[in-house]
């Protein structure tokens, strides 16, 4: 961690990805927590992605309370999803955020939260939790070359899942509504593929989505639990 003015600690980023929370930042002291402050263009397309996401949690025991984590949380519009919900009940929720002002407008949205929700500075997830989920995390790429963008989200993700014991859910940008926006527009067939690969030493189960929005798609993967035979 390097020192800053900022109150809270500012993690150790590769150059690019420093300048991205530079910019978010300012998003966020700008237009607080909505959906402008996270570079989401309207509230609808940000909620629509988060309850997408959530797809994965209807597969879960109703009755058993899960753990979750959030990477790129944000303001936590996520945890203001699954905090009203009951089945499962969302014993605890992490959200993690490189961007110290977005995790201080967290904490000022939730401040009565504190026993479910805690809001951190980092790049990585620091403790296991049942299920992940990453929304918008990786979309804006400030024009980073997609050779060294595609690594980085790779290695971003490859620990994020190593943290998640049941399951997780991250969307992307889709190609088919590519822009001149300094943007990561994905190729669904080749991070379903990545994806599959990553995870088969686990038994997961990978599916996807591309039916909400023409310019998102969402992988999901679930893994066995590891009390039952796969
Ligand atoms: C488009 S916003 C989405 C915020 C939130 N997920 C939502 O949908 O409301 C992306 C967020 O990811 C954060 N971010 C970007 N790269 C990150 C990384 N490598 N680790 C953690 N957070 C990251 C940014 O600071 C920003 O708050």
């Amino acid at each position: 961690m390097k020192e800053s003015r900022d109150p809270l600690p500012v993690p150790d980023l590769p150059l690019e990805v420093d300048l991205i929370a530079h910019s978010y930042g300012a998003a966020v002291r700008a237009r607080g927590a909505t959906s402008l402050g996270v570079g989401w263009s309207t509230a609808e397309v940000q909620m629509l992605r988060l309850s997408v996401l959530c797809d994965l949690l209807d597969a879960a025991d109703p009755a058993a309370p899960v753990t979750v984590h959030d990477l790129g949380c944000g303001w936590g519009a996520l945890w203001g999803l699954l905090k009203e919900r009951s089945a499962p009940l969302i014993s605890h929720y992490t959200g993690y955020d490189i961007t110290p002002d977005m995790i201080q407008t967290a904490r000022r949205t939730y401040p009565g939260d504190g026993l479910r929700a805690r809001f951190v500075v980092s790049a990585t997830a620091e403790e296991p939790a049942d299920y992940g989920f990453v929304s918008g995390t990786y979309n804006f790429s400030d024009g980073t070359a997609d050779s060294i963008w595609e690594p980085y989200v790779e290695e971003s993700l490859r620990h994020f899942l190593s943290q998640c014991r049941k399951g997780m859910a991250f969307n992307l940008l889709h190609q088919r509504r590519r822009t001149e926006r300094p943007m990561y527009y994905a190729n669904p067939d080749r991070w379903q593929r990545w994806l599959e690969a990553e995870v088969a030493d686990r038994g997961g189960t990978v599916w996807r989505r591309e039916d909400y929005l023409e310019d998102d798609f969402t992988l999901f993967v679930r893994f066995p639990d590891p009390r039952e035979p796969i």
